[in-house]
């Protein structure tokens, strides 16, 4: 941090022109990424990602966890992921966690918009807090993120830290049952491997994010209050060349200061998600791309979610009499799809142009 502030004092204004060119909007940036200054994109994730598919987040004043914990008794919200309590009291996590096993969700067209940035090769890397696991169901390769906060695809002993089979783990919270160590001597008890507070990261975390942050040459935020480290910590330590993204519904982090005159770098775009996300793609001219890679996964995620709506006959004639429908959105049949890897080549002439508000962000099999 030091450093970077000594770095930001000997900035002179040609330093700070050649950043965004003060175009401090979501098309300054698409000029910068369109111009090829821009190949190494780190992301920063939270909850906010995952809202529009159903998942609450944590500190949103009605609907976030967070506020909705007062059946609980606990100390703190935040007490319900900390690892001493859970020592203590473990049936307060048992009994919530049910709310946070990963379901039958959708990721969301923020999810795919990352997708995207990997499929043009400028993604550096996605740090997520979030734990639902819809990075990996959107399709971004495992070695372009990090789930910072681990998940539920593994699970351990709080004390002793032996590995278990997470699906253990994943019965006793749905019958509520309270899983002890195998270990008699042992007086832990067994939890998914999401990270709580007072628990470390993930080995090497601090030299990996430090060397994805220095080859930076754009963040973006989504999605989250910057509240709690490491990953609040982030986005004060890119380059002071690095241009930093805001998509989120409120300003957060260092990006309190972004009306100052002497901002020449921070750029925030408050709305909704998945409609600054749809912005950014269309003024790329990835638009018809974006919507076709959340289509086709939807499509295999139908398959894999609903797989008895596949033969209903009346779903079928509905299919049939939607896709002839004038004021239906049609993707060729025929274009080459898999979850993990999608034609990014947008050749699709028969997509109308979408108003963001217009996005069918979530498509049902086969309505
Ligand atoms: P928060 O709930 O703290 O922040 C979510 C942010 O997303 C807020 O700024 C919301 O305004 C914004 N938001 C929500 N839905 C949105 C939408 N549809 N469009 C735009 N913005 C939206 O969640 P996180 O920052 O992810 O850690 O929380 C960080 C960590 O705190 C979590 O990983 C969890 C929690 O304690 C642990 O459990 C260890
Ligand atoms: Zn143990």
């Amino acid at each position: 941090m030091g450093q970077v502030n000594s770095q930001l004092e000997d900035l002179d204004d040609l330093d700070r022109q050649a950043v965004l060119n003060y175009d401090l909007t979501i098309k300054g940036v698409c000029n910068k990424i369109k111009t090829g200054g821009v190949k190494n994109i780190v992301v920063i994730v939270g909850a906010g990602i995952s809202t529009s598919a159903g998942i609450p987040d944590f500190r949103s004043p009605n609907s976030g966890i967070y506020n909705n914990l007062e059946e609980y008794n606990l100390p703190t919200p935040e007490s319900l992921f900390d690892i001493d309590y859970f020592n203590e009291n473990p049936e307060s996590f048992y009994n919530f966690a049910k709310n946070l096993l990963p379901g039958n969700y959708y990721p969301t067209l923020s999810h795919y918009f990352l997708k995207l940035l990997a499929e043009h090769n400028i993604l550096q890397k996605v740090y997520t807090q979030n734990i639902d696991m819809l990075e990996r169901l959107a399709g971004i390769p495992s070695e372009l993120l990090c789930e910072c906060h681990g998940n539920f695809s593994t699970a351990y002993c709080s004390v002793c830290h032996k590995p278990c089979d997470s699906s253990i783990v994943e019965e006793g919270i749905m019958s509520n049952t309270v899983l002890k160590c195998f270990d008699k001597e042992c007086n832990g008890y067994l939890k998914p491997g999401i990270v709580f507070y007072g628990e470390p990261l993930m080995k090497n975390f601090q030299l990996i994010s430090a060397n994805d942050l220095m080859a930076a040459d754009l963040l973006i935020v989504m999605g989250t209050s910057l509240a709690v480290d490491p990953c609040a910590n982030m986005p004060y330590q890119v380059d002071v060349y690095c241009p930093r993204l805001l998509l989120n519904n409120e300003v957060v982090g260092p990006f309190v200061n972004y009306k100052s005159s002497s901002n020449y770098r921070d750029v925030v775009s408050l709305g909704n998600l998945d409609d600054l996300v749809y912005i950014f793609a269309k003024e790329m001219g990835w638009d018809r791309e974006l919507y076709r890679l959340q289509r086709n996964s939807y499509n295999k995620l139908d398959k894999l979610y609903h797989p008895d709506r596949l033969f209903n006959p009346l779903n079928t004639i509905i299919s049939m009499i939607k896709s002839f429908s004038p004021f239906t959105p049609r993707v060729d049949d025929d274009d080459e799809y898999s979850v993990n890897s999608v034609n990014s080549k947008d050749t699709d002439e028969e997509i109308d142009d979408y108003s963001p508000n217009s996005m069918p962000y979530i498509i049902p099999a086969f309505f």
